[in-house]
């Protein structure tokens, strides 16, 4: 290795200490922030960092007066980042709906570090929650020592969202409780979270909102209630519209955590990521893409987050144990582990896919024999 590199390497850890595996949303794209916040000279809302136009902007992608690239976050429809870039600038919180692997998460995360320079306010929502996570729990020694006070209080990061008017999430909000859901109602309408044991509350100042995700597949599980749903505006987000739409989701995606990994890029696998987003488009929606050939759907979701994984171990295995370009063996067994969910039922909708289309498809000879020999 050159001196140079050693030299950097250490001048980067001495300083910084070591790297985060998954910068947040604000980190990641810090430049991208500060030369939309420079360039934009349109009103913010108060409490925001930048104004609903550049945060579309961020989530969207576009070029600035200076040159800077924003990079696309999102790409989808126009209309549904607009209104939930607007609603965020209302009384009422956002719901970002959708199936598995719509990218609620992330856009989500990327709005909250737009809107409020943070995306770490954050509530995982399991059937586990309870209220403390979304109001305040203690720090039981200092509350044993000197009774309930201010310093003994442990703030959620609702609350302290809430006191900084700041942006807060709430991820898989259907899977929490619906008596611990219920919390969030007084804190969406009265904008105030009641402390009694201190004869106090915590209001809500300017820039205070919340973004809750949850899961179409989950609807039943613990179902909003309607007093719940009325607080929100709620924003579904669709699955990519085209093929073309989801290589270039997938392709993107790849490429950013494939240079975090230090895998080699993807450009030279785009026919391997082209391949494997329509494998499981046709699964997905049970036909062929020439819409001859009806195949039956397996039990896993199969959603673009899928296929972004399959690549990206495709990417890793072609640089460790291949010659660093994604080939059809690379591919094979992630979408074989993907697809194959339920041993027995869907092993035979994955062979019968294989026959009926995999292996009569021009140029899709080599997948054909790696996803025969994965399978076998
Ligand atoms: N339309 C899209 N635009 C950009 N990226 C997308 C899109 N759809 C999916 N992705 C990518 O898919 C990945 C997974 O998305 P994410 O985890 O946010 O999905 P989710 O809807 O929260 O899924 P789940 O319901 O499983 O929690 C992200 O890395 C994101 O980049
Ligand atoms: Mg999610």
């Amino acid at each position: 290795m050159p001196d140079s590199a050693c030299d950097d390497a250490s001048d980067a850890s001495d300083s910084a200490g070591p790297e985060a595996l998954r910068p947040h949303a604000e980190q990641a794209f810090a430049h991208e922030l500060s030369a939309l916040a420079a360039a934009d000279d349109r009103p913010r809302p108060v409490g925001w960092r930048l104004s609903p136009w550049a945060v579309a902007t961020y989530l969207l992608g576009g070029a600035l007066p200076d040159g800077t690239v924003i990079t696309p976050k999102y790409v989808g429809p126009r209309r549904i980042v607009e209104v939930a870039v607007t609603t965020l600038a209302t009384d009422r919180a956002l719901l970002l709906l959708g199936v598995p692997g719509t990218a609620k998460t992330w856009v989500s995360e990327h709005l909250a570090a737009a809107v409020s320079g943070d995306s770490t306010l954050l509530v995982q929502g399991t059937a586990g929650t309870p209220e403390e996570a979304i109001r305040y729990g203690w720090n039981y020694a200092q509350l044993l020592a000197h009774g309930p006070s201010r310093d003994a209080l442990v703030p959620s990061p609702v609350m302290r969202a809430m006191a900084e008017g700041m942006t807060a999430r709430v991820e898989e909000l259907t899977r929490i409780p619906a008596d611990v859901q219920d919390t969030l109602i007084t804190i969406l309408s009265e904008k105030t979270l009641p402390v009694p044991e201190l004869g106090e509350e915590v209001q809500a100042v300017r820039g205070f909102n919340l973004i809750a995700t949850a899961n179409d597949r989950d609807r039943g599980v613990n179902d909003l209630s309607s007093a719940l749903r009325r607080r929100f505006n709620t924003v579904v987000l669709p699955l990519p519209a085209s093929a073309d739409d989801e290589v270039d989701i997938v392709a993107r995606r790849v490429d950013q955590i494939g240079r975090s990994l230090d895998l080699p890029a993807a450009p030279e696998g785009l026919e391997e990521i082209r391949r494997v987003v329509t494998v499981f488009r046709e699964l997905r929606d049970g036909v062929s893409a020439d819409g001859r050939t009806k195949v039956k759907s397996p039990s896993g979701t199969l959603s673009t987050a899928e296929a972004i994984s399959v690549v990206t171990g495709g990417l890793a295995l072609s640089a460790h144990f291949g010659d660093g370009v994604l080939r059809p063996g690379d591919v094979a067994a992630g979408i074989l582990g993907a697809v194959v969910r339920d041993p027995a039922a869907d092993r035979v909708i994955w062979q019968e896919y294989l026959e009926t289309v995999v292996r009569e498809r021009d140029g899709w000879k080599d997948f054909y024999r790696a996803c025969r020999e994965v399978s076998a």
